[in-house]
């Protein structure tokens, strides 16, 4: 091979390679322009639907817990709705309770005579529109606002005395102490809390409650179906507290 011919054919040869990776880098531009645009939108949707869920799951949790601190209650108040009239009795003039109780009632003020404590009624049912006027007019007088009115009395709606199961007691020989929290020193509190659970009444508003004050005078009656189904979400929210 002369001269001439051997630079024709080193002329020839790179100039193959050459168009072969120029055909290669074409295509794989092609591809990378092609599937670009696809990885980036893909890209976009998948941090978008992250995001999203993120907030999503935040929202939830915030309504879970929600969810789960909501008892109903108002000012600490649990709702209770006012006892049909047919199922009040009478047991002395402004004294009526629900039927299931009166006859537990009334026997534990007999047997507490024999024991020589006097128990006295001071109030028993009273309708949500009685407990309206207690909560809205006669608090207003003393110029509470409704957080201070409900740790002394339930909003219309929400007290225990609206289902007819609910009693204030008073002791016949200290009657300064009706509706005092000295109620507890007298033979009758001291009585009533050796004896009441044997007729089925329990101390509502003890000391440990948050939301009320404490009430040794009001007990409520748990001694039929239908006095344990009012009470049912009150008993559920203390054994709760006690886990
Ligand atoms: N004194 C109690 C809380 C009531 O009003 O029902
Ligand atoms: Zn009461």
């Amino acid at each position: 091979m002369d001269r001439k011919e051997d630079e024709k054919e080193a002329f020839d040869i790179p100039f193959a390679e050459r168009k072969f990776l120029k055909e290669t880098n074409s295509r794989f531009n092609k591809i990378i322009l092609l599937t670009l645009p696809v990885l980036l939108i893909s890209f976009y949707i998948t941090g978008f639907r992250l995001t999203r869920n993120l907030k999503l799951s935040r929202v939830r949790n915030i309504n879970f817990q929600n969810s789960n601190n909501h008892d109903h209650s108002i000012l600490g108040h649990l709702p209770y709705n006012e006892i049909s009239k047919e199922k009040l009795v009478f047991i002395e003039p402004n004294i009526h309770v629900h039927i299931d109780m009166s006859e537990s009632l009334l026997k534990m003020r007999e047997d507490a005579k024999k024991d020589g404590i006097g128990l006295i009624f001071l109030s028993g049912y009273r309708s949500i529109n009685l407990q309206r006027n207690i909560f809205f007019s006669l608090k207003s007088i003393r110029n509470q606002i409704a957080a201070e009115r409900a740790r002394v009395s339930a909003p219309p709606g929400y007290s225990e005395h609206s289902t007819g199961f609910a009693i204030d007691i008073g002791d016949a020989n200290n009657r300064e102490t009706d509706f005092e929290i000295e109620f507890e020193n007298t033979e009758t509190f001291k009585w009533l809390k050796k004896n009441a659970a044997k007729y089925h009444f329990k101390l509502s508003f003890n000391r440990d409650n948050k939301n009320v004050d404490y009430e040794p005078w009001h007990w409520r009656y748990e001694g039929s179906i239908e006095a344990l189904e009012v009470f049912e979400e009150s008993n559920r929210k203390l054994i709760n507290a006690n886990n």
